[in-house]
């Protein structure tokens, strides 16, 4: 494999709403579906969908909605040798209301994806003329994250490999790990979360000074995705920004798994860094005008179509 994503499955209820309750109050859904999400397999759809082979170490539960979110990964074409079924845990589930204008709110119940521990000493065998990428974000107990980077940094293969963090949620233990890490990807919420600063739309000098803050090696860069502003990468001595795309939106739900993904898929597959980080951008913006997060990554033909036709 090119790519490994260490990372989170979990079955999406998905309420449609027309617009977010607040606390306290009692609504009524629009519709409610169910979606294959969790972070670490919406990122391994996204990036196999865009051309890169990937494989996903997870964990699930014995019960349905694991077989059932395995076949899926296996029809993006995500290898799942990596993927253990737990008996005694629940797969990971997600409670989702989204707005009609595409904002949500998400609750998640880890269940499997908290119980996953990475044996020390696995290889995680690169195959195919793929450059080797490992992605990961936090909705994986952190020293499964840790034993999994120092792992793959040990391969021989894996020494010139980029380890790419996406900040995702903001967790405080998350911070551990943060330094390991090549590149970090995070949204507004999560750069004032670990920064510590108050983060505005649209303030590149503040967002790129917040982002500073975290990194903590001079050879690391950040890239933060800013919606339809589109991203920010922020290295020590410069940054740069990518412009958004203005689109419909349907369900954002995924979108920045859909970015991480996706990512790590155009660099595996030779892009140099800022052309990859655009394409990101656009199945990004791709994803979001589909509704569910999982169903919503697009393929690589879709997404250089929209790159040259928008
Ligand atoms: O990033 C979106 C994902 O977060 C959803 O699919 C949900 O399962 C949660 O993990
Ligand atoms: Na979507």
């Amino acid at each position: 494999m090119s790519v490994f994503i260490l990372g989170s499955i979990n079955r999406d209820l998905v309420f449609s709403v027309e617009s977010l309750p607040g606390a306290g109050e009692t609504i009524s859904a629009l519709s409610v579906n169910e979606y294959p999400g969790g972070k670490g397999a919406n990122q391994a759809i996204a990036c196999a969908r865009a051309g890169a082979r990937t494989s996903l170490l997870g964990a699930v539960g014995e019960d349905e909605a694991g077989r059932r979110l395995r076949s899926n990964l296996e029809r993006a074409g995500v290898d799942i040798a990596g993927l253990v079924q737990l008996p005694q845990e629940t797969t990971g589930q997600a409670i989702i209301c989204v707005a009609r204008n595409g904002e949500n709110i998400i609750v998640v119940s880890p269940g499997a994806n908290h119980a996953y521990r990475f044996e020390r000493g696995r290889s995680l065998p690169v195959s195919g003329n793929g450059r080797p990428v490992l992605l990961s974000q936090f909705e994986m107990p952190v020293e499964a994250i840790c034993d999994v980077i120092r792992e793959y940094r040990t391969t021989t293969a894996m020494a010139q490999g980029t380890v790419i963090l996406n900040a995702a949620p903001a967790v405080e233990a998350g911070r551990q790990v943060l330094d390991l890490a090549d590149v970090l990807v995070f949204n507004e919420t999560e750069l004032s979360a670990y920064s510590g600063m108050p983060v505005a739309p649209g303030r590149h000098t503040e967002i790129g000074k917040a982002a500073r803050t975290i990194l903590g090696r001079s050879d690391q860069v950040a890239i933060v995705t800013l919606g339809e502003d589109g991203a920010l990468k922020v290295a020590s001595g410069h940054s740069k920004h990518f412009a958004g795309y203005r689109v419909d939106v349907v369900d954002s739900t995924g979108a920045g798994d859909c970015f991480c993904g996706s990512l790590a898929s155009f660099l595996s597959q030779g892009q140099s860094f800022d052309d990859a980080i655009g394409l990101a951008g656009a199945a990004a913006a791709l994803s979001v005008m589909q509704p569910g997060a999982g169903p919503s990554m697009p393929d690589r033909a879709s997404i250089e179509n929209f790159v040259r036709t928008v």
